[in-house]
């Protein structure tokens, strides 16, 4: 079984030993797995072209290692327990035996319908069981899941299917959230009216049986098909390297792109963190709030917690519905052990009703776990009191799309925790401190750019379609570093301290949005001729999207036209990257090479006007007057 570190002794050896033979402490770990054929190199690496290639050699089939191979000891036992989106709704579970049978007939459905190994799927799916079967579905058969989060529009899907060429996507008709009904499937449909000319099929699962259009050349229903196969599918024999999934997320510039992660490496890291982060010991019911869109989804909803044999949930809903109480009436009600979330809903919960955890019996948690955008200290306490209660230490979880799974993070019982630090590295993962020039930082209390030196098994490999942007994106800036994009502290201690993004990447509610995608939905707008948005602290979100917007003409209506700015947000990706406030100028401020000059209007919508730094350089120093008067509070 995979190593579970038990205590500060064995932290520090496995991190020792990991650091200074990585190829054979990752060896170790993956000889715990099935493999068809064993590997013939464990790494090979490169980080300037880049070039990383864990277990090559290794054939596998990471299905396998999530179903087949628990169903002799576990075959009976709970994987999933399903909670709907209604309090009163009953839950659903799926033993091993039966998660495999219902990913067989999946997988037996997308073969029929002439999905092939290395064939790209797109998800635009509620969070019900059938998400995670058909994702496993994929994975057994060799075709690349590429989930796209169901609160994207149409034009946002549409540009994820046409830059992966996906054949098919894999739909509900409904997606329930909260109190909303959301007709799923008309998005779809709009998406693929916009020239997605590489999808042949459109799977839908029935969820509330609403009215769809239906187009019957592409349209399947899942129950008239999928329940049909048969429960018996051999699985795809995979190269370790092979892809295992896209999954798109914004950038500092231009559209987001599909970080893509391979099966050897995703499988064996995914599980080994999963296992030592929350501890997770055989009969504990693990709770994970994220949505499948996002990478906490892939990684601890499905992919670590099932292949370490695990019972995991999943949340159909939204935290405040029916009420406050919702998340820990859940936790209650299936005695939950591990649970994990993100600042966001915390901040959320915890202003909705302070004392609200209170009416709860939570004395099952042993670990409790925060995850996304770096947790204030308030929340931090909060959550640690009156959730954690003194027997579930908080794990502030760092990591990203791109690093595949936790990199940074206390062990829950093992290393201490602090408020608002992510604390220590994970064995196998290096991580460093650059200043500005690129050079490490040593010793403690320092702050500098958050970089790797070293690849772990669950590391990026490309950006689909697209090797180049990848190389830019991480390993450009600093040669022989993976860049992440974040600053961070290092105290006196070696804890690590996430400080937030450095580049011009906002995250709000823990959602990342890239300032340029929402600057090209802004300019979409015909009345405007250019506009500059940047993030602001926001006691909700973490930050908050605030939008300098200069239009074409003097604007008569001010709401009138904000409204309009929101619906062009809101067509073009969708209502998470809706501007929180939008103020409307005559100029932005300009260098003489004609860049925006972002800093000041960071600090002036940061409320901190006071603090501009010499504008006298500006190409129309006359315009932060305006850009001060008119700052909104
Ligand atoms: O800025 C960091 C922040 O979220 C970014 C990664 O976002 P994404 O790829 O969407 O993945 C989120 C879930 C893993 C990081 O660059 N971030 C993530 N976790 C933390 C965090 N910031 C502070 N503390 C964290 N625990």
């Amino acid at each position: 079984m995979t190593l579970q570190i038990k205590s500060l002794e064995q932290y520090q050896e496995a991190y020792k030993n990991s650091v200074e033979n990585p190829e054979g402490f990752w060896a170790e770990q993956a000889e715990t797995f099935t493999w068809f054929e064993k590997w013939h190199t464990v790494l090979h690496h490169d980080f300037v072209t880049p070039d990383v290639r864990w277990f090559e050699g290794g054939k596998l089939n990471i299905t396998v290692n999530c179903l087949d191979r628990h169903i002799a000891t576990k075959g009976d036992q709970t994987a999933i327990i399903w909670e709907a989106n209604e309090a009163f709704e009953p839950s659903k579970r799926y033993t091993y035996k039966q998660l495999l049978a219902e990913v067989n007939k999946c997988a037996n459905t997308l073969k029929a319908q002439g999905v092939k190994k290395g064939d790209r799927i797109c998800f635009y799916m509620p969070m019900i069981p059938e998400v995670a079967i058909a994702m496993l579905a994929c994975a057994r058969i060799g075709a690349i899941h590429s989930v796209v989060f169901a609160g994207f529009s149409a034009n946002a899907l549409a540009d994820r299917i046409k830059d992966a060429e996906c054949k098919m996507v894999i739909c509900s008709d409904y997606n329930r959230r909260g109190p909303k009904n959301i007709p799923v499937k008309d998005v779809v449909d709009e998406a693929i009216s916009m020239g997605c000319a590489s999808v042949e099929k459109v799977l839908v699962y029935k969820t509330t049986g609403g009215k769809v259009n239906w187009n019957s050349n592409i349209d399947i229903w899942w129950h008239e098909t999928v329940d049909t196969m048969s429960d018996q599918c051999e699985p795809e024999v995979m190269d370790a390297e092979d892809m295992l999934f896209i999954l798109y997320t914004s950038g500092s510039t231009g559209k987001p792109k599909g970080v893509v992660h391979t099966c050897g490496g995703y499988m064996v890291y995914t599980c080994y963190s999963f296992k030592n982060v929350f501890q997770y010991q055989d009969g504990d019911i693990y709770w994970c709030t994220a949505d499948v869109g996002w990478i906490t989804g892939h990684s601890y909803i499905l992919y670590g917690p099932l292949l370490a044999g695990a019972t995991t949930m999943m949340f159909e809903g939204v935290p405040g519905h029916p009420d406050a109480g919702r998340f820990w009436h859940v936790c209650e009600k299936h005695r939950v052990n591990q649970f994990y979330t993100a600042p966001t809903a915390i901040r959320a919960l915890m202003a909705a009703g302070w004392h609200e955890p209170e009416k709860y019996d939570l004395s099952y948690l042993k670990v409790i776990g925060s995850v996304g955008e770096p947790i204030n200290e308030e929340a931090w306490h909060w959550y640690d009191e009156k959730v954690g209660r003194g027997h579930a230490p908080i794990v502030d979880t760092w990591w990203q799309t791109e690093t595949g799974g936790i990199l940074i993070t206390p062990l829950p019982g093992i290393t201490d925790t602090k408020p608002c630090f992510a604390s220590y590295p994970l064995p196998g993962v290096q991580p460093v401190l650059l200043d500005a020039n690129g050079v490490e930082l040593e010793g403690n209390n320092v702050e500098g750019l958050l970089c790797v030196k070293f690849p772990w098994p669950s590391i990026l490999r490309t950006t689909y379609g697209d090797h180049e942007r990848c190389r830019t994106n991480y390993f450009a800036a600093f040669k022989n570093y993976y860049f992440t994009g974040d600053g961070a502290k290092r105290d006196e201690d070696g804890r690590y301290r996430i400080i937030g993004r450095v580049d011009d990447v906002i995250n709000v509610s823990g959602h990342r949005i890239g300032t340029a995608e929402v600057e090209d939905a802004i300019d979409q707008h015909s009345g405007v001729v250019e506009s500059a948005v940047v993030g602001y602290p926001h006691d909700i979100k973490g930050q908050g999207i605030y939008a300098y917007v200069k239009p074409h003409h003097e604007v008569v209506d001010a709401e009138h036209f904000r409204r309009e700015i929101l619906a062009v947000v809101t067509k073009h990706i969708g209502p998470i990257a809706k501007p929180d406030k939008i103020q409307i100028v005559t100029q932005l401020p300009k260098t003489r090479s004609g860049k925006i000059m972002r800093r000041i209007l960071r600090k002036i919508a940061e409320g901190q006007t006071d603090q501009l730094g010499d504008t006298s350089t500006l190409l129309n120093p006359e315009c932060v007057e305006e850009l001060k008067a008119g700052a909104l509070e």
